[in-house]
């Protein structure tokens, strides 16, 4: 069905009267027995949240549909694959079904059609699985993005929380066999529950410590269990806010020794996924240990965890620390790291972790993709929206609007990029740069054929560099760079 504005106009109607199913219904996607609200005669589960919303359709740049892709054709060729293989997009469920608008000064604006307060919690738990398939299916979108406590409700101890767990992965499950949905990535929520206040790999209470792991060993259980293809830690709550009551070298030990239990975990549970580490400066914590991609890579390597991680570059978190989501994938990227991308963009006024969809920045779309494309993709990682509505966005169809936004963005941005490695004009300018290296004394520099003898030697018998040193040329790098933005 094609998006169709009549609907919209009809759409508040769905908030009065959502469609309710048991327990089975939601498990089985049948229904317990006949006349439940919500099934048909044939016994069918009828739960829909996005009526009036069809599968989204891809009708190029002309287009004034805002319902509809303008540059994302997910099966056409781009840079010798199809786009959705560049892509990979995922839709996370934290934001997109567990955003309530709710912020530190005020409540929840959101009146979602799938949360209904009357119902228990797994009732709850299994609607919104119901609602991200739905979703997922209608935005044509194969990957989503889970922590563990978002998408079942803690129990009583430890046990039940786990069975809670299982149970709704069942029913994942079930929807994943009929969409060919998969997760991107799974990962465990290591910084709501006031048992990690003081952090969790880095608490100084060793029973918080075991409980994370036992967390984490849980969460990567179900993740390889629904074929998720990689596994992401991102600390929240591993850094500190004073040093006057930390032990800073005591509690990066720590972490390592976390990080090196679940590597050695995912081998033995035989999930072939990458563990992936997602670096931010600070926020919830004055100082989070994985302050940027340099400053995590240095700390894998001196732990000799270097081979089992690479890193989750999310675009806002890049700018909290002072650089550009551009040189965080460069960087990552030179180092052989770059896994995947929590895709977002921050507020350059605000200064905080905004997670906001990026939708109308053409070029620095195009400087992602470039580095995308010249490392030949993200796979097994992709693009996870880790995006929200702005707080006044309260219809569902902003759900729709914001991941088509967010997705066009990216495609329009691979196809720049795509045109700018082919012409090979930016990657010419840099390599003639670095050209005094390909001959003579710089040769024998890069062959470590010199030291500081040699060179000494060099430079007293050659005229000063400073004779023949080009211009830089940077503004007309960035008129040839603003000739592929389109
Ligand atoms: C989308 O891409 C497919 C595959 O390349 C192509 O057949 C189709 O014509 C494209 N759609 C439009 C509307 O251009």
């Amino acid at each position: 069905m094609r998006y169709n504005q009549r609907h919209l106009t009809r759409w508040p109607t769905l908030k009065r009267a959502p469609q309710r199913c048991g327990w089975q219904v939601l498990i089985l996607g049948l229904c317990a027995h006949g006349g439940d609200p919500g099934c048909t005669e044939e016994g069918i589960c009828q739960l829909e949240f996005f009526p009036g919303i069809g599968e989204i359709q891809y009708e190029g740049p002309t287009s004034r549909n805002p319902m509809a892709f303008r540059y994302y054709n997910a099966s056409e060729v781009v840079h010798g694959k199809p786009m959705k293989e560049w892509l990979r997009f995922s839709v996370a469920f934290w934001h997109t079904f567990r955003g309530d608008g709710s912020d530190p000064f005020g409540s929840a604006t959101k009146a979602w059609p799938w949360e209904d307060a009357s119902l228990d919690p797994m009732e709850m738990a299994f609607r919104r699985i119901r609602a991200n398939f739905e979703f997922l299916r209608k935005l044509g979108v194969e990957y989503w993005c889970f922590h563990d406590r978002d998408i079942a409700p803690e129990g009583r101890d430890l046990a039940e929380t786990n069975e809670n767990l299982d149970k709704v992965v069942d029913l994942a499950l079930d929807l994943q066999k009929q969409t060919g949905v998969r997760p991107l990535w799974g990962t465990a929520q290591l910084f709501k529950h006031p048992r990690y206040m003081h952090g969790a790999a880095t608490s100084p209470q060793a029973g918080v410590f075991a409980y994370a792991a036992a967390q984490v060993k849980k969460a990567m259980e179900v993740t390889l269990r629904l074929g998720g293809l990689n596994y992401v830690f991102w600390g929240g709550r591993e850094g500190y806010h004073t040093l006057r009551n930390t032990h800073l070298k005591t509690e990066l030990d720590n972490l390592a020794r976390f990080l090196r239990m679940a590597a050695d975990y995912k081998r033995k549970i035989g999930f072939k996924g990458t563990l992936l580490i997602e670096p931010k400066p600070q926020e919830p914590t004055k100082h989070q240990y994985d302050w940027d991609a340099a400053t995590t890579i240095g700390f894998l390597r001196e732990h000799g965890l270097k081979n089992d991680f690479k890193l989750n570059i999310e675009c806002n978190h890049a700018t909290l620390s002072q650089h550009s989501c551009e040189h965080e994938l460069q960087f990552s990227s030179s180092q052989g790291m770059l896994g995947n991308i929590d895709i977002n963009t921050g507020d350059p006024q605000t200064g905080w972790d905004t997670d906001q969809f990026q939708i109308s920045d053409p070029v620095e779309a195009t400087l992602l993709m470039a580095v995308v494309l010249r490392q030949g993709g993200l796979a097994p990682g992709g693009f996870n929206f880790d995006a929200k509505l702005r707080r006044e966005s309260t219809a569902v169809e902003d759900l729709f609007y914001a991941h088509i936004g967010g997705m066009d963005a990216l495609a329009r941005g691979l196809r720049n990029a795509a045109r700018l490695l082919e012409q090979g004009e930016v990657d010419s300018v840099i390599q003639a740069r670095y050209s005094s290296f390909d001959e003579g004394i710089g040769k024998d520099i890069v062959n470590g054929k010199v030291g500081f003898k040699e060179l000494e030697k060099y430079a007293l018998s050659h005229p000063d560099p400073i004779e023949d040193l080009p211009s830089a040329h940077a503004e007309k790098a960035e008129i040839v760079l603003s000739m592929y933005v389109q």
